[in-house]
């Protein structure tokens, strides 16, 4: 029963568009799997939005919906896929490529993923130096490939019927860059655009072109893409929802699992080591120093937050971390991570942990990108906008307010996602005191 105001949402009607900047292995196994589900296939285990419930109420009301009833959600028979990317293979051919999913399977899906041909990608060797492809937009200014992206973007609708859109970056991991002058206001930034300034990366291209046709954008990857003041500005001053960055699965998941539960107990840390091995393209454009270096500031910054090392100096201030990441291409998509921890206990005593993660990227990444898309779309249903700190469940970096840390507890996380939603329908926030039970 709902206690307080719901939140207006508009209600589900008509198709959904997705449109995703990078057709490569996380993007097709998400479009495959949609597919597959919807043949009965298979089933989108790791997918809160399909399978979560989500507790309304006292532990004895007996009320647990599951999400997807609860929330007025997109359903998976009104998506509609579309994209860009630097090849020009089909959806069905970059799967095939992937070698995510058995051939058996996308034989069964072959139709709708070879209708997915992508768009003409805004592309810059500067910014992704590992790849080259043919299928790119060479034409204008920086300003001329966003207008071209925005036309993309309306043809896309209409050609396809859609009432509403989401668009999410699923494309090869960028160099790092900090936000320079050009980054600060929208005048600046649109300025930067006309005269191709080179500090705009192609990413930006699309999140300010998605931005500016009102479309939400998750950004899946670690560079910088929408997370400075001109487009942070576009999109509260245009009341489109956006969130990032970089999708939270393998080693950096089980970092968020086990660091909070380390910390809880008061357990102390001298260090932790993270190395991987990977072979999928992925893997290839890490190679590169600098969309390593994208990478490495995401994936390092989580246990700082985490453990708060200014808050207990006697337990973690001391922590060295290290995070390596390897081409190693027998391995494709099947990664294995290996972390070493070194923890202490009682009286400074050592122990240390060892975790070997045999895991598949993309199955891990694609149930978040389903998830992020309908809950993007509920979010400007719901006329949210700006940053969607609910959403930091699925980020390595989550993206807050300037000035606040994000929370990288994937309890918390957890918490915050669920609460956002029994908030928007007006149902109570649940806080665990549980002090009624025993009046
Ligand atoms: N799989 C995971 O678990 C995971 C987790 C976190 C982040 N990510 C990130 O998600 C992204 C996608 O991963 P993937 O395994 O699918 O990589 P992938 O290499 O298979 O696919 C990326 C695709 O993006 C395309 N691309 C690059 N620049 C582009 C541009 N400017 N416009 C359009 N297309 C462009 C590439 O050609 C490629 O086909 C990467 O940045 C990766 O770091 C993946």
């Amino acid at each position: 029963m709902p206690t307080q105001n719901p939140v207006n949402i508009a209600p589900a009607e008509g198709k959904l568009g997705v449109l995703i900047p990078g057709i490569g292995a996380v993007s097709t196994t998400f479009i495959a799997g949609v597919e597959a589900v919807k043949r009965g296939l298979g089933q989108p285990v790791g997918s809160l939005t399909q399978m979560a419930t989500i507790r309304l109420g006292k532990r004895t009301d007996g009320r647990s919906p599951y999400i997807k009833d609860f929330v007025p959600l997109a359903g998976l028979n009104d998506l509609v896929f579309g994209g860009w990317d630097i090849y020009p293979d089909t959806a069905y051919e970059a799967a095939t490529n992937a070698k995510v999913l058995e051939t058996g399977l996308l034989e069964q899906i072959k139709e709708p993923l070879q209708s997915i041909k992508p768009m003409a990608a805004v592309f810059e060797q500067e910014y992704v130096r590992r790849i080259h492809g043919p299928n790119v937009k060479t034409n204008g200014s920086k300003m001329d490939k966003a207008e071209a992206l925005m036309a993309d973007i309306a043809n896309f609708r209409k050609a396809n019927n859609c009432s509403r859109l989401v668009m999410i970056w699923c494309g090869s991991t960028e160099v790092f860059h900090r936000p320079t002058a050009v980054h600060q206001s929208m005048s600046k930034f649109e300025e930067g655009l006309r005269k191709s300034d080179p500090e705009i990366a192609p990413s930006q291209i699309y999140a300010y072109a998605a931005l500016k046709s009102g479309v939400p954008f998750a950004n899946g990857a670690p560079n910088l893409t929408h997370d400075f003041p001109a487009l942070l500005d576009l999109s509260r001053d245009g009341g489109v929802p956006i969130c990032g960055k970089d999708f939270k699965t393998g080693q950096t998941f089980m970092k968020t699992l086990l660091a909070p539960g380390f910390k809880a107990r008061m357990l102390g840390m001298h260090g932790w080591f993270s190395t991987n091995i990977l072979g999928n393209r992925d893997g290839e454009v890490l190679e590169d120093p600098g969309s390593f270096k994208s990478k490495e500031e995401t994936k390092l910054s989580v246990l700082e937050q985490i453990l708060q090392p200014h808050l207990y100096p006697d337990l973690y201030k001391d922590l060295y971390h290290a995070v390596r990441i390897n081409y190693y291409p027998p391995r494709g998509d099947a990664k294995e991570g290996w972390d070493n921890i070194d923890i202490f206990g009682w009286l400074g005593y050592p122990m240390q942990i060892k975790i070997d993660f045999l895991c598949r990227d993309s199955i891990l990444a694609a149930p978040l990108v389903l998830d992020l898309i309908l809950f993007m779309d509920l979010a400007q249903r719901a006329g949210l906008k700006g940053i969607q700190e609910w959403l930091s469940f699925y980020f390595k970096a989550p993206m807050t307010a300037p000035g606040l840390y994000p929370e990288h507890d994937i309890f918390i996380q957890l918490m915050k996602l669920k609460n956002t939603l029994r908030w928007m329908r007006g149902e109570d926030l649940i806080t665990h005191l549980g002090l009624e039970y025993y009046d």
